[in-house]
């Protein structure tokens, strides 16, 4: 143990630390617990979740969200299950991912280890152990004959015999139960006007019923990590567009792929989010869903960045960023009131409600000038390319009020600007008026950069 061992840990024992620590982070969740409350989610997993004994772990955290409002179905898969019941029976067969053909045998096998799971599951949500997250929980779990199902058919000349697809949701009747706080499980099995049982692919119930129930989430937990960026990180927001061109270009792995695909396609018919979550990493689900960045990968319609103009409501947000680097002297201070005054003047770079940029424009019509203040990202969201759009984005309002020459005032960042198409130039460029309003002692670099027409 070294020397600075006892006093790190004392530091953070210290007892305003942790209570300090312990309320900060409450209140960062609180957004999201606002937002959503009532919302429903639709939450899958494979066997393989069961049989790696990461259910208990998620059962709480399961009851927790639903404790705060929101409404849960739960689908679980059972391949690995399937498979085991299969080997123990001595078929050869095995299920691999998605469809595939169901003998009588089969589908025997399928109905009990979804029995089986069930039970394990519904077992699961009953404990209230004391010194446990499940203490003073009293979580319902629900499940039904709430899906029907179609045979698949024959693909290919093969007949899949008793693996179905989903035919039909019975909305009414998982609407009655959520609303009511009730959590539904459903089993990857669906049922025909006949009275047959089908065999289903978790993946596909998962994306109907999420699609039907018109869910704000679908959320896959996964072996796998989600889609990864080249360096090795997970790349935590995936517009649809771009999740498909990765789908076509075959990059993926093949697991990645295979819930990605589905993520889409939830996302494609009205989902409002859809994300591969790894169930390997312990509360995964509760770091996805009450952070901002998450843990795993989201497929949305639209990026979530929004550029627009800034309004009062805005004004703390903007007051945060520039802070830091008033006090560090790489800006000139300007007071809320000033700010307040100006907020017009402001355009924001917003994140899922968080205002992680901003840029001002002031124009001096009289010369076709204009200057960029206050131009910012919060130094965690910087490096891919948010300082450019706001950039391109200021430039195209100064054209617009019809402003040759843009220019700025830096202390530190004289690179940037000079990589952006400014050039630096002195006092006497600038607009009379400013040039008298200048503060000489931060003796600051001045830009200047010539506007195109267009
Ligand atoms: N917590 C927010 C949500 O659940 C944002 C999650 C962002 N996750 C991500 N992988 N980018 O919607």
């Amino acid at each position: 143990m070294s020397d600075l061992e006892p006093d790190t840990v004392s530091a953070l024992e210290a007892p305003g630390f942790a209570a300090a620590q312990f309320v900060r982070w409450f209140r960062d969740v609180a957004p999201y617990v606002h937002a959503f409350r009532g919302k429903t989610f639709v939450v899958a997993f494979g066997g393989e979740l069961v049989q790696a004994g990461a259910l208990n772990a998620l059962v709480q955290d399961l009851s927790l969200l639903s404790s705060l409002g929101i409404k849960l179905v739960l689908v679980h898969g059972s391949r690995p299950q399937v498979n085991e019941q299969l080997r123990l029976k001595g078929y050869t067969q095995q299920f691999d991912r998605g469809m595939a053909p169901t003998d009588a045998a089969a589908l025997e096998c399928a109905k009990e280890a979804a029995g089986e799971i069930r039970l394990d599951i519904e077992a699961a949500f009953s404990q209230g152990l004391p010194n446990t997250p499940m203490s003073n929980a009293r979580v319902r779990v629900i499940s039904g004959n709430f899906v029907t199902a179609k045979p698949a058919g024959v693909f290919d000349g093969v007949d899949y015999q008793h693996f179905g697809l989903v035919r039909k949701v019975d909305v009414d009747a998982l609407r009655f139960a959520t609303e009511r706080h009730s959590i539904v499980l459903l089993s990857p099995l669906g049922f025909s006007p006949t009275g047959d049982a089908f065999n289903l692919a978790m993946e596909e119930l998962a994306t109907s019923v999420a699609v039907a129930l018109r869910a704000e989430k679908l959320i896959f937990l996964t072996e796998t990590q989600g889609v990864m960026n080249d360096d090795g990180t997970v790349d935590t927001e995936l517009a649809r567009v771009d999740a498909d061109a990765m789908l076509t270009a075959g990059s993926l792995d093949e697991d990645t792929a295979f819930f990605l695909r589905y993520a889409s396609l939830a996302v494609k018919r009205g989902v409002a989010r859809a994300h591969l979550v790894p169930f390997t990493l312990d509360g995964s689900v509760l770091l996805e869903i009450f952070t901002h960045d998450g843990v795993g990968t989201m497929v949305v319609e639209d990026t979530l960045d929004d550029l627009r103009p800034a309004t009062l409501d805005d004004v703390g947000a903007i007051l945060s960023l520039i802070e830091p680097l008033e006090t560090d002297g790489t800006l000139v201070p300007r007071p809320r009131s000033v700010i307040e005054r100006d907020v017009e003047r402001f355009t924001v770079l917003e994140h899922d409600g968080v205002i992680y940029g901003c840029a001002a424009l002031y124009p001096y019509p009289e010369n076709q000038m204009a200057e960029l203040a206050c131009l910012i990202v919060h130094p965690e969201w910087q490096s891919t390319g948010e300082g450019d759009l706001l950039l391109r984005h200021m430039e195209a309002r100064a054209r617009a009020l019809g402003v040759k020459r843009l220019f700025a005032l830096t202390t530190r960042t004289s690179h940037w600007f000079v990589k952006r198409g400014f050039v630096q130039g002195g006092v006497t460029d600038l607009p009379p008026q400013k040039q008298s309003a200048i503060n000489k002692s931060r003796n600051s670099h001045i830009f200047i950069k010539r506007l195109a027409s267009g």
